[in-house]
């Protein structure tokens, strides 16, 4: 994390829900690589700008963005829901704990397994969804920015993590598959003329569009 990084978060007091969901993926031996503290609360306020009340989640992990992408919809007038695409049934289990404890159980609803295969589903019934964000494998970012075009209600948001892989997506020495899906995906999010959009180059990367209405 950069200096800046660093001091921004600390312009913040501890969060008690997001606290538990990193200490809940600790105990439970998952992988510490939930979103961004900073990315976390731009995910809340964009749900909340953009008045998204059907949020699709690609990749649940404990539950951490899901947490922030809850407490930007409006329960109001009927509420609104998150679905959260997971492969593994464990994570999902700790995700849905975790969203429960902050007290968006009756918000989140998860389908396990892998997401390609569950989009083609929520297709198939005709879902739309006016919010997403993909943070599962890097590899399918392409195609579940395909996905996410085609259930997107107009107007819709789509936003995508770890767009920098850390590095890899810069260097050009590095040219395995997750870096190349890397790359179409950022310049798709670019250019693609259905989009309007900008990509964000702190903490690894964080692309945001707008699909236009
Ligand atoms: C970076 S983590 C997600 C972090 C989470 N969005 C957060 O910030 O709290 C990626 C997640 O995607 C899941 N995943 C990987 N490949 C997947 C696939 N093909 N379908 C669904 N989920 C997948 C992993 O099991 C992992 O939980």
């Amino acid at each position: 994390m950069s200096t800046n990084e660093h001091y921004v978060d600390g312009l913040y007091e501890a969060d008690a829900d997001l606290e538990r969901v990193k200490a809940g993926i600790a105990e439970a031996g998952m992988p510490d690589i939930s979103i961004a503290d900073g990315y976390g609360r731009l995910l809340t306020l964009l749900v909340r700008m953009s008045g998204a009340r059907k949020v699709l989640e690609i990749g649940a992990l404990g539950g951490y963005s899901g947490i922030c992408l809850a407490r930007g919809i409006d329960q109001q007038e009927g509420g609104g829901s998150l679905v959260s695409l997971e492969l593994l049934q464990p994570y999902a289990d700790v995700a849905a704990r975790h969203l429960a404890e902050a007290g968006f159980g009756g918000v989140a609803n998860f389908i396990v397994g892998d997401a390609k295969e569950s989009l083609v589903r929520l297709k198939e019934e005709g879902r739309t969804f006016d919010f997403f964000f993909i943070d599962a494998d890097k590899e399918g970012y392409p195609v579940y920015l395909d996905y996410a075009l085609q259930l997107a209600e107009p107007g819709a948001v789509i936003v995508g993590d770890n767009i920098l892989l850390r590095g890899r997506t810069t260097d050009d020495t590095k040219q395995g598959p997750s870096v190349q899906a890397i790359r179409a995906f950022n310049e798709r999010i670019a250019r693609d003329g259905r989009l309007e959009s900008t990509v964000l180059p702190g903490y690894d990367g964080l692309a945001i569009a707008r699909v236009r209405g």
